[in-house]
């Protein structure tokens, strides 16, 4: 396994020695840019390059909370933080948490009284989050080390607030390991990837923002270049396959991003590729009831609607390719597909009624707290997947 690993990785280094350098492969007709590289092998090209043949899965994919997730920092693409009413808050310790723009970049920035000048200061160089639900973090670098900083951006109220887990003193830096990044990310190569030994220094030219096609349907580059090559060919060639997928196989794809916080066992960060059955790969789910946040796979799974149905999984219910937030007509109509005569013994409700606000209600959850201002730790709402009877 090593060896092959170490070739991999050899030939990862080829490969970035041409990204760097003649910075695209050539097909027949359209370059396609190669975006980053797995050890493994698998070349990350972007979907630019589905474009041509899916393009509205394409557009479609660009507004989903997926594809936003992460992205080198750019001050333009996030307008609220521009409409924030307060630029800093200020923790426990009195230390001030402030952020400024200094030329196109945003600093965090940290004061103690009497606040005249920074005692800290760093940019802000990568974003996490959509924003969809709570908001954005942000790392910066340090050469080559990743580290998130202290305060997130809560969009529902615009304002900067301590990033969840921190203390309510100033703290530094909190590295980011690759289980963050695994989940945020399509990839990323984190330095002397095949060690065992976690850590948060990465290669800054490897990484590929964003959750997108590949991340789901893994490698790509043979199926382009082949139906390049073949336009009148319609059956899919060179890619995975999803009806060939069984149910697991179907739900570990999801779980490993949506069965809450597992770390990594034997094997590195992105080592599971689609197909690979999850449980080789992460550790095994705490007992308990399963959060509300981030694990909707162990709640739904717990539910009877999968128990008693024989193949439902997430795509059942969501198209993975579009943005469906707050759209409950079509949830409610999927529950209606096998629900078609119900009989309410307590109320008499009729098809337009709102199945999913009174079967999947909103929860708080019990690990994700967010300390809005001083005196105030809420928790995040997040819709329950245990569909049952509340
Ligand atoms: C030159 C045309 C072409 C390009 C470029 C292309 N595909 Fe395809 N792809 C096809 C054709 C043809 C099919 C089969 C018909 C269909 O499902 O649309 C297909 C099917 C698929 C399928 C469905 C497989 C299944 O389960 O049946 C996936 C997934 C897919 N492509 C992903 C991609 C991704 C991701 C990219 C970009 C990296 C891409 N394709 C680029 C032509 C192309
Ligand atoms: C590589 C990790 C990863 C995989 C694989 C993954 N997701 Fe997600 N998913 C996320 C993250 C991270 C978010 C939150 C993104 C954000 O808002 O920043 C998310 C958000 C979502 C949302 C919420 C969308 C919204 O706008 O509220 C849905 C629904 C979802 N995922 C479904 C799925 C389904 C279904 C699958 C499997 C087909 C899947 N995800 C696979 C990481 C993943
Ligand atoms: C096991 C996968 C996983 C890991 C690990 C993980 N997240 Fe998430 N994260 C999610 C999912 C899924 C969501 C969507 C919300 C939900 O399901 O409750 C999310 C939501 C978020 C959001 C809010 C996005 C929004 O839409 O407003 C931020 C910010 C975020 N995560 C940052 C991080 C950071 C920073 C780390 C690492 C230190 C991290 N997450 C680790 C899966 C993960
Ligand atoms: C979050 C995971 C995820 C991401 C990201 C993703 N897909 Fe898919 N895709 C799926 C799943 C799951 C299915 C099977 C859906 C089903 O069975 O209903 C699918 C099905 C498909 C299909 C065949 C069925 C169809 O809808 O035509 C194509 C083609 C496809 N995806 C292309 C893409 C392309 C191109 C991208 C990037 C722009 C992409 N996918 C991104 C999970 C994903
Ligand atoms: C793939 C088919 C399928 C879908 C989609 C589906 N269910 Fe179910 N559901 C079932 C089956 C099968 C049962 C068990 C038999 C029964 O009680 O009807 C069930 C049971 C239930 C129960 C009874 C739970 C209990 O503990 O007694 C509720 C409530 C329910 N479903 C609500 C919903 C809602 C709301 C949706 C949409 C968000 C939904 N279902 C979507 C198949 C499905
Ligand atoms: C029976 C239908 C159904 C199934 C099956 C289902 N979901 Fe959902 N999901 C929903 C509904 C309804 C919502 C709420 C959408 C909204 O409020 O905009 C939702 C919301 C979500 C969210 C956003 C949660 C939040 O509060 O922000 C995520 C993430 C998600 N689903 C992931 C998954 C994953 C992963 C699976 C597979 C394990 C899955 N879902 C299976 C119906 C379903
Ligand atoms: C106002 C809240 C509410 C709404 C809206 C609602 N339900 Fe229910 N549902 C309940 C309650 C409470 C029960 C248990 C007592 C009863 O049967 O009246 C129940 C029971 C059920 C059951 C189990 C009983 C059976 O007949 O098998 C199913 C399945 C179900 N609901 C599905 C649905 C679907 C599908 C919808 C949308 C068309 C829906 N519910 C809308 C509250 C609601």
């Amino acid at each position: 396994m090593l060896s092959f690993l170490r070739k991999g990785h050899v030939f990862a280094i080829i490969i970035l020695f041409l990204l760097s350098g003649c910075n695209s492969f050539s097909s027949e007709f359209v370059k396609i840019k190669p975006l980053g590289v797995h050890p493994n092998g698998t070349v990350y090209i972007g979907m630019e390059s589905c474009k041509e043949c899916h393009l509205e899965i394409v557009n479609s994919h660009s507004s989903t909370s997926h594809w936003l997730t992460s992205s080198q920092f750019v001050t333009q693409n996030f307008a609220p933080i521009t409409q924030a009413e307060n630029t800093s808050f200020i923790l426990d310790d009195k230390t001030k948490i402030a952020f400024t723009a200094i030329n196109d970049s945003i600093y965090q920035q940290a004061y103690k009284p009497p606040y005249s000048t920074p005692f800290f200061s760093k940019s802000i160089d990568l974003a996490i989050g959509s924003g969809t639900k709570i908001g954005y973090s942000f790392l910066t670098w340090e050469k080559n080390s990743l580290y998130q900083l202290q305060g997130s951006f809560y969009k529902p109220n615009l304002n900067w607030i301590n990033s969840p887990g921190y203390p309510s003193r100033f703290q530094a830096f909190r590295p980011i390991f690759p289980r963050c990044l695994e989940c945020h990310t399509t990839f990323s190569q984190s330095e002397n990837w095949e060690s065992p030994a976690i850590n948060n220094r990465y290669n800054k030219n490897n990484i590929v923002f964003g959750i997108d096609c590949q991340r789901c349907h893994g490698p790509v580059l043979d199926h382009v270049k082949y139906h390049r090559k073949n336009p009148n060919d319609k059956e899919p060639k060179n890619i995975l396959k999803f009806t060939d997928l069984t149910q697991q196989q179907r739900l570990d794809l999801c779980a490993l991003c949506h069965s809450g916080v597992r770390s990594n066992r034997s094997q590195p960060a992105f080592s599971f590729v689609v197909g690979d059955l999850l449980d080789d790969y992460l550790s095994p789910q705490g007992v308990g009831e399963p959060d509300v946040h981030s694990n909707q796979v162990g709640l739904l799974v717990r539910s009877k609607c999968f128990i008693e149905s024989e193949k439902m999984d997430c795509s059942t219910c969501h198209d993975p390719h579009s943005n469906e937030k707050n759209n409950l007509v079509k949830f409610n109509n999927r529950c209606i597909e096998c629900h078609q005569k119900v009989e309410h013994v307590t109320f008499k409700s009729d098809q337009n009624s709102d199945c999913v606000n009174c079967h999947m209600p909103y929860q708080e959850s019990k690990i994700m707290k967010i300390q809005i201002n001083p005196d105030s730790i809420r928790s995040v709402m997040v819709r329950t997947h245990k569909i049952d009877i509340y």
